[in-house]
């Protein structure tokens, strides 16, 4: 079944411009230029906000779903992991939208979480892999993804198959509040179908980043840096190497560096820094000298500008190609998970079933 990988994680970071294509599909009309979500009886324009539960790598898509419900379509946008959601007595206006995000529709907390929402009078919508699931079962506005099984323990395809449905999901809502025109519209829909290419370019980088897992593999401690979506993006890499490869990841708002985690930073300590050219990269940029001054060895993740501007000094960079910041989390999910992935292979941990973790949480 993993044809000519070694590794279902593997297989599934190279079958992601497929499924996110699939998924897309069901997303957009590409000949009228629309974005489209299943049939279901609601009115997205009546969202005054939107409240977002998953956990792990789930949880992080609904972060980078955070920036652009609130840059497209300016709702307010509350999120928290579903174990902490479910205690803290969340104050839930009526009439609200709760979106819960999950690979396989049975993680105990989301469930729990939902459950809770709608007690609480909310519309209950949940992105979700697998069709037969409770969560799937229990949803209102049903927006699945269409990732196929995903076997490897780590989630990766899910992942950018969950980012493709909740892009198409903030453009929706862009339009029910009437904050998108139609010039615009066709212009995401065209940038949405720009994305699976996108990512295949991000996957021809394969073997440099193989080349790079000795940077990383021999390190106590890593940190991950991002500004914007590509914070989220950096939280995400970091726990990927963790579960994988063992090594202690952090990830890091760019900005906070100089808040705490910079007192980590020495010629030992290997950082990632996620950063596509556009309005933040010149503050990311100085974030990045903080740590070149003490030492730190900076593996530089940008597009040819960026890198022309900033690469010097880095110990390695990825080229990624220049994206709309709609699906940049797409393409910039590539590098990480294959690089986390280089890493534990090199060290030799059992890629497909990490120690201690399990595929689905259906325990609290
Ligand atoms: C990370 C990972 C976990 C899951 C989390 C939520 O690689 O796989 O963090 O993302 O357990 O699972 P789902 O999405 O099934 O609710």
């Amino acid at each position: 079944e993993k044809g000519n990988y070694r590794h279902f994680m593997q297989k599934e970071i190279f079958e992601q411009p497929i499924v996110v294509a699939q998924t897309l599909q069901s997303y957009v009309r590409p000949f009228e230029g629309k974005v489209a979500l299943p049939d279901f009886d609601f009115d997205l324009s009546t969202v005054n906000r939107v409240t977002i539960v998953a956990c792990g790598t789930s949880f992080y898509a609904g972060m980078v779903a955070k920036y652009w419900f609130e840059q497209f379509a300016r709702v307010p946008v509350d999120i928290d992991v579903a174990s902490e959601f479910r205690y803290r007595q969340p104050v839930l206006e009526p009439g609200g939208l709760a979106l819960f995000i999950s690979q396989s529709g049975e993680t105990a907390d989301t469930l729990a979480a939902l459950r809770h929402a709608r007690e609480e009078g909310q519309t209950i919508a949940v992105v979700v892999n697998v069709p037969t699931s409770s969560m799937a079962r229990e949803a209102d506005l049903l927006l699945p993804t269409h990732a196929g099984p995903e076997i490897g323990v780590a989630s990766t395809k899910a992942f950018t198959c969950q980012l493709s449905v909740l892009a198409a999901l903030a453009a929706n809502l862009a339009r029910a509040k009437g904050r998108l025109t139609e010039d615009e519209e066709r212009e995401i829909v065209e940038h949405l179908r720009e994305a699976p290419e996108a990512m295949n370019q991000a996957l021809n980088h394969d073997e440099d980043i193989a080349g790079m897992a000795h940077l990383v593999a021999p390190a106590r401690d890593v940190l991950y840096l991002g500004r914007g979506p590509d914070y989220p993006m950096a939280l995400e890499g970091a726990l990927k190497l963790k579960e994988i490869s063992y090594i202690h990841a952090e990830g890091y708002a760019a900005g906070e560096m100089k808040h705490g985690p910079i007192a980590l930073i020495d010629d030992l300590v290997p950082v990632i820094v996620l950063a596509p050219s556009g309005p933040l990269f010149e503050k990311t940029v100085s974030n990045m000298q903080e740590v070149r001054a003490r030492g730190g060895k900076i593996i530089l993740i940008s597009d040819a500008k960026g890198l022309a501007e900033a690469g010097e000094g880095c110990v390695a960079t990825i080229e990624m190609p220049e994206v709309h910041p709609l699906i940049a989390p797409l393409v910039y999910a590539v590098p990480v998970q294959l690089l986390a992935y280089h890493v534990a292979v090199a060290k030799g941990t059992d890629v497909d079933q990490p120690r201690n973790l399990a595929k689905s949480v259906t325990v609290e």
